[in-house]
This record gives structure tokens, C-alpha cells and sequence, in this order.
């Protein structure tokens, strides 16, 4: 690795003020006044400094010897030494310093015609009394809780509740089916499963039991616990098998709980591991420590979107995917602002003003959400009529992230919420923005299809397949200088060797993203799109590899690959593309086949991954060493001129695919 090694500086060397101007500032093109390049000037050369006035936002119980410990490369620490409670930090220190009767959580569910709001206080007692819970069932510092959860205030509960104890809470995606949940399961190997009954789509109950029932039956691992919250919508018949794991629901768990005090955690501990999608069907585990995270994500909050304590805050996302953690869950509470919880739609809860409601009914000062959820607004209300009954003055900015977002979808928010539209660009790993207008630090000129600045903290660079940096305004992929900042992962969940092979490997010193992209002569960055085989479906990360597992796993298919096609909503859904096995008869049953190919999709990987289209092929592209042209076929698609590469096996199979990967009209 090319990184030195630097002096670990303890943090009580740290400057008061460490935001010193420095004499070459970096991405000072014309846009900036000062405070932005000063910043990631000095979060780069003197990292010690930045992320050490960083930390005094968060409260220790032990103060971190160190700030970066890089005497283990690629492996950094940061904050080693320090000891601190991520849930402290979220609750009992708002309500000691008089912030009790502030909402701390409003609850918003359309779709069971519910609003609650929890106090801090509130909030605060739940969340000792469940951890008081977990605890009689036997969970201690570093033990694994799943949570297969809707948008309820239990989830949010049950992830402060394991922060509290010191467990590792690994919350797994309300919409993934059972193929997905017991890969989660199996490699995290929990001691409790937390679930709810049902979950809600606009247009029907989702059972989450049988899914559950289904990833422990073929998962190697199991529980020693399983507790199911009990929604009336669907309650589920909780202990009535005989299973090897005991079974109990949320109000049986929790009564006679006694409350539970924090647990004193190592800054490098982990916080919670959550699962993300590869181009193979195995997720990958990504861990999150405590105190890297609660500084990085506390710094975020005042910093990036310019939200302090007492703001209210609206992210529609889920508490499944990286947002929903961070900026549902953990940024606001331990800024001590106001989050909404929000179970519904952007559209068909009950209409395209659902957003708009909510700003309005909580005095929403922004809101965070995915593009795609502003592209099915604007297919529905295009005019933006539904906002008019709305009083939405309260709201200062929107931000977007999760994909790309796109031109037509900024001027179109722009010009309906005459506020800034403020793109941010993230990944899982990095658990906050690589790349963002800093509201809070200094708010520059937005660029339409630019996320804008590299954030403090990453040193972005776009490399060639040499590892050379490309010149401004070129394409490449993108990388980051290692270290990463606080908040990001330090590896992942019980495999260090997967980390390096799938991030570090590919340049020396180097983070690799998976987004192609460039930086311009302003230093504002442009993400393209991924460059590997990674889904993005409606802002939801998804894997080739697990859908052409299960539709590999039907008996009539011989071989099988999936790949991203451009969609005007979703931005990109996924069409399958099948190879019959000799004997199978097309004519007669190729409907009949693909109709369940769709259907196994749905059941194993879940109806999330939008599997509509699948086709049979004559044969797939490939390489003379047997690797399929999955980019070569996205290309045909998409109605691009595709990349052959000088390797493919048998170009002709590319002909006979032309008629099928056609673009449609
Ligand atoms: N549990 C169970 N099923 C779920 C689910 C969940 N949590 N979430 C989605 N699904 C199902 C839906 O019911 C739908 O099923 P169907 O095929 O039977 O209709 C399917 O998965 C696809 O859902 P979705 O991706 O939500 O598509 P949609 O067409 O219903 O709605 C949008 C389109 C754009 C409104 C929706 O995708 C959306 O709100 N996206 C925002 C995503 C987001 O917040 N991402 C987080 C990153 S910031
Ligand atoms: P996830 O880990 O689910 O957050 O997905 C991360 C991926 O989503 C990134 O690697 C990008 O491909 C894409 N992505 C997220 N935010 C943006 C953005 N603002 N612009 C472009 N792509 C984005």
C-alpha cells in the first residue's frame, strides 16, 4: 500500500479551532469562498486536527487516545481508545440537557392511518425498557440481533435498544424474500431475530412470517429467540410450530422488563452490520463502528445539511437501507433534532401530495428522499396541483441521493419547490456523503447531474486503468484516497480478505467506489453509473447475482444472466435473459416459463427487484475463459454501441441477441 504512515496525535493536542485556513487550497475553482476548501484542505493534510474538533460534538465516557490509527494499512482505525454509547449519545444526553419534551420521533403512517409522536423522554424509556429486554433473552456487547422490520417506531427501538447494549443489530429490508433474509442470517449469525407480522404495501399485506419461517428452514444457523411485533393488520401465529428456536412476541418480551443503562463501548466497536448487494449473490456485511460514526454522522447533520438541534427533518427512505440508518435513525437523534418516520409512499398513500403532507404537518425544515421518489411524483402531478393545499414554507431545502439524479428531475423539483435541490452522492460503505453541497458549511452553485464537492475527509480522484489520474472533465472510475474518513467501513463483517479483494485491490492505496464518473475544472464530481455488474432499482442497491440465482435455480434453465436496463421511473430495472436447456420446448412452454421465472424472482429475492421482463435467448455472450458480456448486453439495450471485447468467444451470439435486447419504442 502507498499510504505512509502518519503520527498518531492524541486528541487532546487537537486545536480549539482546527478549522485553519491553509495555504493551497484544494478545489478552489471560482464557485468556492474559502470555508469548504479550508475544510477538506485540512481534513486531508492534518486529519488528526479535523476529525478531532469533529469528535468534541459527541460525548465520551473516554476520550480517544488517538484519532487515526494508521499503523495498520489498509486497516485504519479511528478514534481508538475512546469509549462512548452511540445510544447516549441519541437519548439520555438530550434529555439530561433538557430536551425531554421535544419530539424527538414523529410516526406517520398512511397506510395504517396512524400519527404518533415520542418525546425524547418517551423515546428514551422505550428504548432502556427494550434493551432491558434483549438483555433478559440474554444479549450482550458484541452479540448479532437481526431486525426484519416495517417502518415502525419498534425498528427504530430495536436498533437504539442493541446500540445500548453494545450489540451489533443487523437490520435486513422489509421487501427482501426469504433467499435474501437467510444469506443475512447465516453470515451474521444472530442471537435474536426481531420481526414485525405484516408490513404494508399500498395494495396488500405483506406476511413477513412465512418469509421468516422460510430463511431460518434453509438458513445453517439458527436463533436461540425469535420476538414478533404484532401488527393488527396481520397478526401472525407466534410459537404455534414447534421450531428450534424459542418464539415470542414484542409485548411478552417486554413485560416486566426492567430498564437497561448503557453499555460503555469501544469507539471501534461495531455498531451494526448491514448487508449490501455485490455483482455476486453473497452480500457483503458492512460494519459500522461507534465512534467514527456518531462523529462523522454528527458533523454531517450541521455541516452538509445545515440541520441543527430542534430542526425537524423528514427522510423518506427505510430503515433498511443505508439512509433510513443514517438519516432516519442515527443523524438526527444524535443531533438532537426531530426525525420523521414516515410508512408510506411517495405516491398511492394516498396520492402524489403525500410528501408535501408531511412537510407541512410537521413543520419539516428539509427533507431527503430518492430521485426515483420525485420521478413518480412528477409522473402523477406533474403541475404540482397537490402541493398547493400544502403550507410547505417551512421547508428550506431537498435533498436526493441513492442514484443518480438526473437533469429533468432537478429543474422540475427545483421549479416546483423554489428551494435548493441538493443531489449527494453515498454509497452503503461510506454510510454518509462523499460528495455534496455543504449546506451547513458553505453552500455553493448547484450544478444540474453534479452531487458538487468531494465532502472533508475523502480525497476523490478519478483514476485510468493505469491507476493514473485522469484530467479534469475525463472519465474514469472513482476512487478514494485511503484512509477514509470517520464513518465509513473499516471492513467487512468477519472477512477483512473480501474487504481488500473487493475494494482495495484494484489500486494500490486506493478505495474503489464502483461509479464511474469525473470531476470538472470546479473540482464538482459527476457520477455516472456504476461500472460493475451492481443493480440499482428505485434508489435500491440489488445484485445480478442473486436474481440469476434464482432463476438459475429453475429446472428448465440452463444458463441465465441479468443486467440493468434505463427506466423513466426506477431508473433502471433489471430484464432477465435465459438459455433453455436442450429438450425444453420454447413454443409450447417458454410463456409458461417465463411467467415463473418472475414469479421465483419475486419469491426468493423479493417483488423489490422488479424482475418483469425475462427472454429467452439462443445463447449468452461470453469471453473465450467462459465470463458473460453483461455490459456488452447493457450497452445493446440501453441503444448504445456496444463494447466487444477482442476475448468474446463467439461474436455471431451477439447478432442473433440484437432483435431481443433492441430498445422498445
Ligand atoms: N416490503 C414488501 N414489499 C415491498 C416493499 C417492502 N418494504 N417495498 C416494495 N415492495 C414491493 C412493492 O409492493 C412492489 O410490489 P408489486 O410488484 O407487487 O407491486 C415491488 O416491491 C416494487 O416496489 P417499489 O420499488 O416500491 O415500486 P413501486 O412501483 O411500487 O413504486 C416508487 C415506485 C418510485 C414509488 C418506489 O420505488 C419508491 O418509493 N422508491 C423510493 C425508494 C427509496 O426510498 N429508496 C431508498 C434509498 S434513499
Ligand atoms: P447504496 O449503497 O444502496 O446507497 O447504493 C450506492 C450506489 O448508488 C452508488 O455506488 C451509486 O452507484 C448510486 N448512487 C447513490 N447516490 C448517488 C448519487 N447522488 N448520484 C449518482 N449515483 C448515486
Amino acid at each position: 500500500m502507498t499510504s505512509g504512515r502518519r503520527v498518531v496525535r492524541p486528541l487532546t493536542d487537537v486545536p480549539a479551532r482546527s478549522l485553519v485556513r491553509t495555504a493551497v487550497p484544494r478545489h478552489d475553482g471560482p464557485m468556492s469562498n474559502g470555508a469548504y476548501a479550508a475544510a477538506h484542505e485540512q481534513s486531508l493534510a492534518d486529519p488528526t486536527a479535523f476529525w478531532g474538533e469533529a469528535a468534541r460534538a459527541v460525548e465520551w465516557t473516554t476520550e480517544p487516545a488517538t484519532v487515526l490509527d494508521d499503523s495498520d494499512p489498509p486497516f485504519y482505525r479511528w478514534f481508538r481508545g475512546g469509549r462512548l454509547n452511540t445510544c447516549f449519545n441519541a437519548l439520555d444526553r438530550h434529555v439530561r440537557d433538557g430536551r425531554g419534551d421535544q419530539p424527538a420521533l414523529h410516526y406517520d403512517s398512511p397506510v395504517t392511518d396512524t400519527r404518533e409522536t415520542f418525546t425524547y423522554a418517551q423515546l428514551l424509556d422505550r428504548v432502556a425498557t427494550f434493551a432491558g429486554a434483549l438483555a433478559d433473552l440474554g444479549v450482550e456487547k458484541g452479540d448479532r440481533v437481526v431486525v426484519y422490520m416495517p417502518m415502525v417506531p419498534e425498528a427504530v427501538v430495536a436498533m437504539l435498544a442493541c446500540a445500548r447494549l453494545g450489540a451489533i443489530h443487523s437490520v435486513v429490508f422489509g421487501g427482501f424474500a426469504p433467499a435474501e433474509l437467510a444469506a443475512r442470517i447465516e453470515d451474521a449469525r444472530p442471537k435474536v431475530v426481531l420481526a414485525a407480522s405484516c408490513g404494508i404495501e399500498p395494495t396488500r399485506v405483506v406476511d413477513y412470517m412465512p418469509m421468516l419461517h422460510g430463511a431460518l428452514d434453509r438458513s445453517e444457523h439458527t436463533p436461540e429467540t425469535v420476538v414478533v411485533l404484532q401488527r393488527e393488520q396481520s397478526p401472525a401465529e407466534v410459537g404455534e410450530r414447534s421450531t428450534p428456536w424459542e418464539e415470542m412476541t414484542w409485548d411478552e418480551c417486554v413485560e416486566g422488563a426492567q430498564p437497561a443503562d448503557c453499555v460503555d463501548i469501544e469507539a471501534t466497536d461495531p455498531l451494526y452490520v448491514l448487508y449490501t448487494s455485490g455483482t455476486t449473490g453473497r452480500p457483503k456485511g458492512i460494519v459500522r463502528d461507534n465512534g467514527g460514526h456518531a462523529v462523522a454522522l454528527r458533523w454531517s447533520m450541521t455541516n452538509v445539511y445545515g440541520v441543527g438541534p430542534g430542526d425537524v427533518w423528514f427522510t423518506a427512505s427505510d430503515v433498511g437501507w443505508v439512509v433510513g440508518h443514517s438519516y432516519i435513525v442515527y443523524a438526527p437523534l444524535l443531533t438532537g433534532a426531530t426525525t420523521v418516520l414516515y410508512e408510506g409512499k411517495p405516491v398511492g398513500t394516498p396520492d402524489a401530495g403525500a410528501f408535501w403532507r408531511v412537510v407541512s404537518a410537521y413543520g419539516a425544515k428539509a427533507m431527503f428522499t430518492a430521485p426515483t421518489a420525485y420521478r413518480a411524483i412528477k409522473r402523477e402531478d406533474s403541475a404540482g396541483e397537490l402541493m398547493a393545499g400544502y403550507d410547505l414554507s417551512s421547508l428550506e431545502t431537498v435533498f436526493l441521493a441513492g442514484e443518480r439524479l438526473d437533469p429533468d428531475t432537478y429543474e422540475w423539483a427545483t421549479r416546483m419547490l423554489g428551494v435548493p435541490v441538493v443531489d449527494n452522492w453515498w454509497q452503503t460503505e461510506t454510510g454518509w456523503p462523499v460528495a455534496a453541497n455543504l449546506r451547513g458549511l458553505e453552500p455553493m452553485p448547484i450544478k444540474p447531474g453534479s452531487p458538487s464537492v468531494p465532502c472533508p475527509g475523502y480525497d476523490v480522484q478519478v483514476l485510468d486503468e493505469n491507476a493514473r489520474q485522469v484530467p479534469p472533465g475525463t472519465e474514469g472510475a472513482i476512487a478514494i484516497e485511503l484512509p477514509l474518513p470517520p464513518g465509513t467501513l473499516p471492513t467487512l463483517w468477519g472477512d477483512d480478505d473480501r474487504y481488500v479483494s473487493e475494494y482495495l485491490s484494484v489500486y494500490d492505496g486506493y478505495y474503489l467506489t464502483g461509479d464511474g464518473g469525473m470531476v470538472d475544472e470546479d473540482g464538482y464530481v459527476f457520477v455516472m453509473g456504476r461500472t460493475d455488474d451492481v443493480l440499482n432499482v428505485a434508489g435500491h442497491r440489488l445484485s445480478t447475482g442473486s436474481i440469476e440465482a434464482a432463476l438459475a435455480g429453475h429446472p428448465a434453465v440452463a444458463e441465465c444472466a441479468v443486467i440493468g436496463v434505463a427506466d423513466d421511473v426506477k431508473g433502471q430495472v433489471p430484464r432477465g435473459l435465459v438459455v433453455l436447456k436442450g429438450g425444453v420446448d420454447e413454443e409450447a412452454d417458454g410463456e409458461r416459463i417465463r411467467a415463473e421465472l418472475v414469479q421465483r424472482v419475486r419469491d426468493e429475492v423479493g417483488a423489490v427487484a422488479s424482475l418483469k421482463q425475462v427472454d429467452v435467448v439462443p445463447a449468452l455472450p461470453k469471453t473465450r475463459s467462459g465470463k458473460i458480456l453483461r455490459k456488452t448486453m447493457r450497452e445493446m439495450a440501453d441503444g448504445r454501441t456496444p463494447t466487444v471485447p477482442g476475448t468474446i468467444e463467439d461474436a455471431s451470439v451477439l447478432d442473433r441477441l440484437a432483435p431481443v435486447l433492441a430498445p422498445r419504442a
